[in-house]
């Protein structure tokens, strides 16, 4: 689960609201894989159709808002904006009937910390 703390915060506004959205989508995929709902798998593969939609609405924001500040981004930021994106890609190919709990749980763990550890470990030093 995660849980927004000062400690998340950019300095910018703008971006700190998108990252409490994609928060939001992280916790609302936690949540689905910690029901009982029989039809677990496509909601969670509906939700992560979502986050990666909106993933790329605010990668490419960021981006902008690093250009527009003239910040030089940082050497590794992109590459981990594209190792989520591809991560999730094959996630999305997965077969829903197929897919077993521990598959699930284990894109979930992927999700949720590649959120936490990106947000502390580059977008903040991005705008340092
Ligand atoms: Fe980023
Ligand atoms: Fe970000």
């Amino acid at each position: 689960m995660l849980e927004w703390e000062d400690k998340y915060s950019v300095g910018i506004e703008e971006i700190d609201v998108q990252h409490k959205n994609i928060f939001a989508f992280g916790n609302k995929i936690w949540n689905i894989i910690h029901s009982d709902d029989a039809d677990r798998n496509h909601q969670m593969k509906a939700e992560i159709k979502r986050l990666t939609e909106y993933c790329e609405y605010h990668f490419n924001s960021e981006i902008e808002y690093i250009k527009k500040m003239n910040l030089k981004i940082l050497d590794n930021h992109i590459p981990e904006h594209n190792r989520f994106y591809d991560k999730m890609k094959a996630v999305l190919e997965y077969d829903c009937e197929q897919v077993t709990f521990e598959e699930c749980f284990d894109i979930m763990i992927f999700i949720v910390n590649w959120i936490n550890d990106h947000i502390l470990e580059l977008d903040k030093k991005q705008f340092e």
